[in-house]
């Protein structure tokens, strides 16, 4: 009765990763229990998802080698993997809200999320090729597209050019405070994105820095973004408890690849109980203020919240 904060399987939201081929799943060596699946089984991992109650989904695709740039080039076409699954799932799995990672990670020959000249991380070139992800992510039936990449300017470019094309009705979940962070090393083995030179502190965020995760949620909700995100998620509950008494939009938390890849190997050698520390870590996540949450556990928390 006197209760404070509850999770439940609505507040859930379920990354999945993509790749080419049918009929197989590949095992993430630093994540276990997560899976690449091609677009057909991916569909039943969705339908099933679905049928839990669990309301959204983020996709990430795992790009063949052949098809990376430094721009990012394939990150736009409209017969690419991401677009492919987008209307793949609509078709199947009407009722669940589909949300796609708009970034160049995936595609870059250079494993970054921007464009790289001598070094550096072009801004403004990147934010124009982000904008075209994000209206090929469109077109295809994305629900919400998700900027992760950190460049400045892209939430208002990617809504202006939403607006322009008629894609009203696309909403945009900002990643707005993003800290470069080794907690994300088991994703960057998932979709072999990891970067080729130096790190993302020019354009993800300082893990000192807390009033700058206000300055960046302002920019975002300036420029349009429906949703905020605070990434990672256990490290910084302070961010998502600031930012929930900075704004009245929905916050958004996520447990990333490196926060699962620590429970899933403590669980692994008996030294903790998984189940028990999943529940007891996402509703920390709830009480600090997040309405949302991405978790690799939106299945088993699914499974348990069911009883
Ligand atoms: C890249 C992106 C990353 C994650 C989501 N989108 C990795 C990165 O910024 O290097 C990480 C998610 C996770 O670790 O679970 N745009």
């Amino acid at each position: 009765m006197v209760q404070e904060s509850h999770l439940t399987i609505r507040d859930l939201i379920y990354p999945v990763f993509v790749m080419e081929g049918s009929q197989t799943k590949e095992e993430i060596a630093s994540m276990p229990g997560c899976y690449r699946y091609s677009l057909d089984l991916l569909l039943d991992e969705i339908a099933a998802a679905a049928e839990l109650g669990i309301p959204a989904i983020a996709l990430f695709p795992l790009i063949p080698y052949d098809q990376k740039d430094n721009a990012g080039t394939e990150s736009y076409n409209p017969q690419g993997l991401v677009p492919r699954a987008i209307r793949a799932i609509k078709q199947a799995v009407p009722n669940i809200v589909v949300i796609t990672d708009v970034a160049l990670d995936p595609y870059s020959t250079e494993g970054h999320d921007g464009i790289v000249k001598d070094g550096q991380i072009l801004n403004d070139e990147t934010v124009a090729v982000l904008v075209k992800q994000a209206l090929s992510q469109a077109e295809a039936g994305a629900d919400l597209v998700a900027p992760s990449d950190m460049m400045d300017g892209r939430v208002g470019a990617i809504r202006a050019a939403l607006d322009a094309e008629g894609w009203i009705n696309v909403g945009i979940l900002a990643y707005s405070a993003k800290y470069a962070s080794a907690y994300y090393g088991p994703f960057r083995d998932a979709l072999d994105s990891a970067p080729k030179f130096g790190d993302k502190k020019t354009y993800q965020m300082d893990f000192a820095n807390g009033r700058e995760a206000l300055k960046e949620v302002a920019l975002d909700i300036t420029e349009g973004a429906d949703m905020v995100m605070v990434k990672p998620a256990l490290a910084y509950m302070d961010v998502i408890h600031r930012i929930r008494q900075h704004t009245n939009l929905p916050v958004v938390a996520y447990n990333v690849s490196g926060e699962y890849a620590m429970v899933k190997a403590a669980a692994q050698q008996g030294w903790i109980d998984e189940q028990k520390i999943v529940l007891e870590t996402l509703t920390g996540l709830k009480r600090a203020g997040a309405d949302l949450i991405l978790t690799y556990f939106a299945k088993d928390v699914a499974h348990w919240l069911k009883g």
